[in-house]
């Protein structure tokens, strides 16, 4: 069975967070949701002007900890499913949503000594917070470093939370906020997240237990992840100890990349149309993809049952091998490198570019 299906689910509780963002408590009772790993998302179909559309929202609570599956939804200027969430969703009413999925997870291990470090700017906290409270409940021996990024005091997403689990863990959970518009007076960091501001910072944070490895979760824009990932790397940090996960695409076309495999060779301008075999839970489908459409949305017009999210190229949700043929995507940010090196796509962000092309989906 697919792990990626659909589930309704009542709302439990919606509730304020900060002026511009929700959170939304979901009842579970047959446990649809559980197994959830810290650091994972779920797909929500929201329907705004009579079209359901699907979002990704990163699970803020802890698994077997917090009582319901719980995401905080902040509000996007003009966007169209995070004010229909934050404006008009009440307990009681019931979502369609899609289980959890998502490889931005940090699993704990009981007796391991680890020094996990969280990087988040704005929402990017969601995940960040679910993993903190995995690792600091399930983990006695590690610690917990976050650095999250804000423009103002009361923007700060899970501020009062934070402080109690802080005055809970003293010596094992430090947090710095830093704010773009801090108040005066203010003790913590000041403006936006940056690579330099990251590495300073740690010089603080050094680990006060003796600890076996140290793990980097970056959560925010596209920009601050690659410029601290870029400053940690600088510092020696092995780039397998960094996770990143972005939440909006900062360019439509960032990193055009191909995935060739088979030494297939892109026709004549690579542009087709051309056809695509894609296999799915055992069945197998051809697509005829019309020039500059998706291999996804082709699909779907189709009414071919593909699993997808962001469709942004950021969540993985539609990932596929690309067993043969060339597909080219328009972002590989969800995908790690090694990822593109054994062949592995993003269908939502992918175009065909030769003929021949079969991909399988998982
Ligand atoms: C894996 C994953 C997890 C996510 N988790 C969360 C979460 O926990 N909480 C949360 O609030 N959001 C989260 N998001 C983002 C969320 O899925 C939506 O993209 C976001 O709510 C905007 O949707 P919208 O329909 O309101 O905007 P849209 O109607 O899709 O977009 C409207 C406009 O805003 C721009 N835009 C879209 N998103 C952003 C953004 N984040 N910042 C700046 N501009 C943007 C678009 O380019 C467009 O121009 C996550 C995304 C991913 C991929
Ligand atoms: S649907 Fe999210 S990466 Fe394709």
């Amino acid at each position: 069975m697919s792990t990626f299906r659909p589930v309704e689910l009542t709302l439990a509780a919606v509730s304020a967070e900060t002026p511009d963002a929700v959170t939304l408590a979901f009842n579970d009772p047959a446990g649809e949701l559980a197994g959830y790993l810290p650091g994972q998302f779920l797909t929500l179909n929201v329907a705004v002007g009579g079209k359901q559309h699907r979002r990704s929202y990163s699970l803020c609570s802890a698994p077997g900890l917090d009582a319901h599956p719980t995401v905080c939804v902040k509000r996007v200027p003009g966007g169209l499913v995070s004010n229909e969430l934050v404006d008009n969703w009440k307990a009681g009413q019931t979502m369609q949503l899609f289980t959890p999925i998502g490889n931005f997870v940090c699993e704990p291990k009981p007796g391991a000594r680890r020094h996990i470090v969280l990087v988040g700017a704005g929402s990017g906290i969601t995940p960040l917070w679910s993993i903190a409270k995995s690792i600091l409940t399930h983990e006695p021996g590690s610690q917990v470093s976050l650095i999250y990024g804000n423009r103002r005091e009361d923007c700060i997403i899970f501020s009062e939370p934070i402080r109690q689990w802080q005055a809970q863990h003293p010596a094992r959970f430090r947090v710095v906020h830093a704010l773009t518009q801090p108040p005066a007076g203010w003790q913590g960091a000041t403006g936006r997240i940056h690579g330099a501001m990251v590495v300073d910072l740690l010089r603080h944070l050094e680990p006060l237990q003796d600890v076996e490895e140290t793990r980097y979760y970056l959560c925010g824009p596209q920009a601050m992840a690659d410029d601290v990932e870029q400053a940690l790397l600088g510092t020696g940090v092995v780039r397998r100890n960094i996770f990143r996960e972005s939440f909006f695409s900062d360019s439509q076309v960032n990193h055009q990349e191909t995935v060739e495999v088979g030494g297939a060779q892109a026709a004549a301008g690579g542009e087709g149309p051309f056809s695509v075999t894609i296999k799915h839970d055992g069945d197998t489908y051809e697509v005829e993809v019309p020039l500059g459409e998706t291999i996804l949305q082709a699909a779907l017009d189709q009414d071919i049952d593909l699993p997808y999210s962001c469709q942004a190229g950021l969540c993985t949700a539609c990932r596929a091998k690309c067993l043969s043929g060339a597909v080219e995507m328009d972002e590989t940010e969800g995908l790690v490198e090694s990822e593109i090196r054994e062949g592995y796509v993003l269908l939502c962000v992918g175009h065909p570019k030769s003929a021949g092309i079969v991909v399988e989906v998982g």
